[in-house]
């Protein structure tokens, strides 16, 4: 198939890139480089266009053609949001429609990325896809954008469409030594350098931390199969890590203990975040559920030594 991924030379979208490649696509790519890196993609066969999706002109160039289009591009962090939530809003919101709209013309099946900050403070837990939204930043809010017109243009043009709400997704290449990195970069990057854990809040904040490889192992499938739903899905197998437990974690598998730097709780963070992953189960039966200590493991592998093609943990 001929695909397009938005956001490809960032962290899961490289990681997808990669296994597009593996099973034979032919893959284009369009990416800003505002948070992703070239060298992420370097030495692969694919027409990468070093281009904001906002550009209308570049963005039809890069979609010409596709039967596909994974539409990763956006900018991450709920910190950052909270600085500029204009710039959010025009990248997220404002970038998948134009998206959408390429899709449109193409004709070509749309899966997107959602985030689970669109629950919000809504209090049950695990996360199921009929609860409501209440979203706590302007990112949340950006990504409730997001799903929404994917699934507006679901209905409205007919378009084969399918939004997934991702959670906390880690592994290989996902960026550290950044202002908003995310907190597993973050750990690794801070032992592995011999300097404090930077830990906001009391460490009890739970997430549902989700390998890379398994998010690109559904992306690919939806997209292979055509998937589409016209509710958005949870992509997460329910796991309730602490960052207590995280740092546990850590401690055993490089044999030391690591000392930690306590700073204050960040403004617009959910305290848990688990999914239900019924409807993911219903959808995608063979989805690969990668214990953390197996990822974590991958992960921490690859951060010290990044040169290494890193081994994809499922088929
Ligand atoms: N990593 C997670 O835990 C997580 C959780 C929930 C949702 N998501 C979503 O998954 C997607 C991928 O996240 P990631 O972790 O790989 O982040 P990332 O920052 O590594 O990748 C995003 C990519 O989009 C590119 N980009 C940003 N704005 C762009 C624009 N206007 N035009 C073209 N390219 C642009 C960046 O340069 C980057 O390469 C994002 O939509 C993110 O919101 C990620």
């Amino acid at each position: 198939m001929r695909i397009l991924v938005t956001g490809g030379a960032g962290f899961i979208g490289s990681n997808l890139v990669r296994r597009f490649l593996s099973d034979g696509d032919s893959v284009a790519v369009i990416d800003d480089l505002s948070t992703g890196f070239a060298d992420n993609l370097t030495g692969l066969d694919i027409d990468f266009f070093v281009a904001s999706i906002l550009d209308e002109n570049a963005l039809a160039g890069a979609a010409a053609g596709a039967e596909a289009i994974v539409h990763l591009a956006a900018l991450g962090s709920v910190p950052r949001s909270v600085e500029n939530p204009v710039a959010s809003h025009s990248a997220n919101a404002t970038g998948t429609l134009m998206v959408l709209e390429a899709a449109r013309r193409e004709r070509a099946y749309v899966t997107a990325a959602s985030s689970s900050s669109v629950y919000g403070s809504v209090p049950d837990l695990p996360r199921v896809e009929s609860l409501p939204t209440r979203p706590m930043s302007p990112y949340a809010a950006s990504k409730l954008a997001t799903e929404s017109y994917v699934l507006a243009y679901g209905t409205s043009y007919d378009l084969p469409t399918l939004p997934f709400r991702f959670f906390n997704v880690y592994g290989q290449r996902q960026a550290a030594g950044h202002v908003y990195a995310a907190v597993i970069p973050t750990f690794i990057d801070a032992a592995l350098r011999g300097v404090p854990l930077p830990l906001n809040g009391d460490g009890l904040q739970s997430r549902d931390f989700t390998f890379v490889d398994t998010v690109t192992w559904v992306l690919a499938d939806a997209v292979h199969r055509r998937v589409r739903s016209s509710v958005p899905v949870n992509l997460a197998i329910g796991a309730n890590v602490t960052l207590l437990d995280l740092i546990a974690e850590l401690e055993q598998l490089l044999c030391r203990e690591l000392p930690v730097e306590h700073r204050s709780d960040r403004v617009g963070d959910v305290r848990a975040s688990q999914s239900n992953p019924v409807l993911l189960r219903e959808l995608f039966p063979d989805v690969p559920e990668i214990p953390f200590r197996t990822g974590l493991t991958a992960t921490v592998d690859w951060f010290q030594n990044p040169q290494s093609s890193s081994q994809a943990t499922v088929d």
